[in-house]
């Protein structure tokens, strides 16, 4: 097979840095994007070309990086949207901006790649897209009502895109992640937000809350995800190889044993939640409603076929 030319963003560090070194392990080449890529030039090589991309940076700039992105080997194979950050805190401690900066970076930043580099996949008939999206889509735990809120987001453009695009030759995937132990969960200076900011804390009201929440995390110890193992499965995925080969491709994948637990037990909860509202529910129907299916195969999901 011909090395693939993929372009992952967030490439720094974490899932993002794991990933370059995985796709050029594997012979293929990468564009390691990054908001500041002084901190990765020690990375560049044959087959690693570096690309300065910040998500916040508007459409403009953003589509001039990703035709930029695609002169540089002559093509892209897969782009990989995986640039993202954390924020815990009460959803009445986050200000507006922040709430802002924080949808910029995880969501519009990455409809943004996407939108600029689509017509360059349907002129060459083929393209993969990645999301990193996360384990919170089934959790939805308090206190990262925003990150939750731009992850589920993300989860469901890549299975509404993909169904728009499948028949062009391009295919979309967000990977749920579930814990792994980067620099994510650590306040970083540049990204400072009232919600991180440790010295002022959350307002009074929500801090037994957020203590209760903090607790539990620590007794739930180290996030069990391995990055190395994290960005192998998403490139095997992408290539149909290892355990991802002779599957049916499907635009959401959880990745973590701790994601598939929290897969599994919120679509267990939402089946029951279902059944005991289901009287109020369809009570709700016109008296004369004739209920047709001619919609469900556009709602079904991709891979469950
Ligand atoms: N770790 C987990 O447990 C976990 C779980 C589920 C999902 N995820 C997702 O995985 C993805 C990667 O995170 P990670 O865990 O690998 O964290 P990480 O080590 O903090 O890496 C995040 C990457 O995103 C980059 N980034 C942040 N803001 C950016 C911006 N405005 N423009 C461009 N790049 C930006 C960072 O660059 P700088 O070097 O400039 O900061 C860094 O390269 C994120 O989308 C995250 O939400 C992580
Ligand atoms: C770059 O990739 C090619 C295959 O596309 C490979 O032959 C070459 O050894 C790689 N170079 C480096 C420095 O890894
Ligand atoms: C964090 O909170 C402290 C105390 O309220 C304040 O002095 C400081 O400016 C805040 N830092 C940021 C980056 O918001």
């Amino acid at each position: 097979m011909a090395p693939l030319v993929w372009l992952v963003t967030g490439a720094s560090a974490g899932i993002g840095a794991a990933l370059v070194g995985e796709i050029v392990r594997r012979g293929d080449k990468v564009i390691a994007a990054n908001r500041q890529v002084e901190q990765m030039a020690d990375r560049a090589s044959e087959n690693v070309s570096l690309l300065e991309l910040d998500l916040t940076s508007g459409p403009k700039l953003i589509a001039s990086k990703v035709k930029e992105a695609w002169g540089i080997f002559g093509h892209i194979d897969v782009l990989v949207n995986n640039a993202g950050n954390f924020a815990f805190a009460p959803f009445e401690d986050t200000s507006g901006d922040v709430a802002d900066r924080l949808f910029q970076t995880n969501l519009f930043g990455h409809l943004e790649v996407t939108r600029a580099i689509l017509p360059f996949f349907r002129e060459q008939g083929s393209g993969c897209i990645t999301f990193t999206s996360s384990s919170q889509v089934w959790g939805n735990m308090p206190y990262t009502s925003i990150y939750s809120m731009a992850k589920s987001a993300i989860s469901s453009f890549a299975e509404s895109l993909h169904k728009e695009v499948s028949s062009l030759g391009i295919r979309c995937v967000a990977f749920e992640v579930g814990g792994v132990a980067t620099r994510i969960f650590e306040p970083r200076q540049k990204d400072q937000t009232e919600g991180q900011n440790t010295t002022s804390g959350p307002s009074e009201a929500y801090a037994p809350g957020m203590a209760g929440v903090s607790n539990a995390m620590a007794q739930w110890g180290a996030p069990p995800g391995d990055v190395v193992k994290t960005a192998k499965a998403m490139v095997d995925v992408v290539t149909g190889e290892g355990k991802a080969a002779g599957k049916v491709w499907s635009s959401r994948i959880v990745l973590g044993s701790d994601a598939v637990a929290w897969a599994r037990l919120k679509q267990q909860q939402a089946s029951l939640v279902t059944d005991r509202w289901e009287d109020v529910s369809v009570g709700t129907d016109r008296d004369d409603a004739v209920v047709s299916d001619a919609l469900h195969p556009y709602v079904l999901m991709p891979g469950a076929q």
